[in-house]
């Protein structure tokens, strides 16, 4: 199948993964609408391509706004929602009514606009902490955060709407996306700090925690074509790297990256936040079998990539030179 042509809407698609679907739509030749409220999300991230989108300012929140963004689409990815774990266990009203009571506008805006598939960007912690490692798709759900709740009700309604009233739902569980335009989570959050102390790195937790990257140009070609994929209708899909590391070892592989070895004194605080979870280490057979999907992008290459960005479009220097 072809997307030439197609007309996509992307909720959210000023934020980090909605930006990079948006270029990865418009390269492989869709029409494209972005949603977004811009409460995390950043024009900017879209600056590159404002003459060839159609960019609407507005909230899921709102019923009426979300039926006119999907009003006439063929394809919707709904990304916009609190993406934020520590910031749901601070707001967990404002999370709820984005996440599930928005995903609810978005899935009925869709069957009433008869659009032919809807993708919803999911989460990992849906899972909460593994019972069996690694996750496959059937892992029991029991979040263990605000937000990871309001996912699993943004997902769970989508596939209750698939069943009773036929919506074309499928939902991508996102583990760990990462890459360029990264504004938060652990990754920036690790080279942020080295940029403002490149001797010392406190890292949150005691380095044992488990995560599971996956570079956001992969993450977005599997929901481009679960999007498109017969077999991923009434789906959840998993979506990552299936190379879990510690964070200890994504700490090494940082400062060796910057060149940072042996300069850097790095401490561990023991405990995380509120909401994280431990261990995040996916099954991603089914994934491979329903989209033939392999991330293309290995973790040193992606973090390199992540690392010249931010040189370039920020001036950081790690301690070093320009
Ligand atoms: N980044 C990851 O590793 C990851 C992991 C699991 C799941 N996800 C999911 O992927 C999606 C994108 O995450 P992200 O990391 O790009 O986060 P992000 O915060 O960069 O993107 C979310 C976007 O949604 C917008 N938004 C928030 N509430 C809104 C509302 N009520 N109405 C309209 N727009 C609203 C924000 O302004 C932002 O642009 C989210 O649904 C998130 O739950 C991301």
């Amino acid at each position: 199948m072809s997307w030439n042509g197609t007309r996509a809407l992307v909720t959210g698609g000023a934020g980090f993964v909605g930006s990079h679907l948006v270029d990865a739509l418009l390269a492989a030749g869709a029409r494209v609408t972005v949603l977004d409220n811009l409460s995390a999300g950043r024009l900017a991230n879209l600056r590159h391509m404002a003459d060839h989108i159609t960019f609407i300012e507005g909230d899921v929140r709102d019923e009426a706004t979300a039926v006119s963004a999907v009003r006439g689409q063929e394809y919707v990815f709904h990304l916009a929602a609190n993406a934020d774990v520590p910031q749901s266990v601070k707001d967990p009203r404002t999370d709820f009514e984005s996440n599930a009571l928005g995903s609810y506008h978005v899935w009925r805006a869709c069957l009433a606009a008869g659009v032919a598939r809807v993708v919803f960007s999911s989460s990992a912690a849906v899972y909460g902490e593994p019972l069996r490692r690694p996750m496959d798709e059937e892992h029991p759900l029991r979040p263990i955060s605000p937000y990871g709740a309001s996912k699993v009700a943004g997902e769970i309604l989508g596939f209750a709407y698939y069943h009773t009233y036929g919506l074309p739902f499928t939902a991508m569980r996102i583990f760990n996306a990462y890459g360029e335009r990264l504004g938060r989570y652990v990754i920036y959050d690790l080279l942020a700090k080295l940029e403002r102390s490149p001797d010392d790195l406190e890292v949150l937790g005691d380095g044992r925690q488990v995560r599971d990257y996956c570079y956001v140009a992969d993450t977005c070609r599997a929901f481009l074509d679960a999007a498109q994929c017969e077999g991923a209708l009434g789906q959840a899909i998993n979506v990552a790297g299936g190379h879990p590391l510690t964070i200890a070892d994504l700490v090494a592989l940082l400062l060796r990256l910057l060149r940072l070895e042996g300069r850097t004194h790095v401490h561990y605080t023991g405990s995380s936040w509120q909401g994280d979870i431990k261990a995040l280490h996916a099954d991603t057979g089914k994934a491979q079998r329903l989209l033939g999907f392999t991330p293309q992008v290995p973790m040193e290459e992606g973090l390199s990539r992540v690392i010249a960005w931010l040189r370039r479009e920020r001036g950081w220097t790690f301690g070093g030179q320009l």
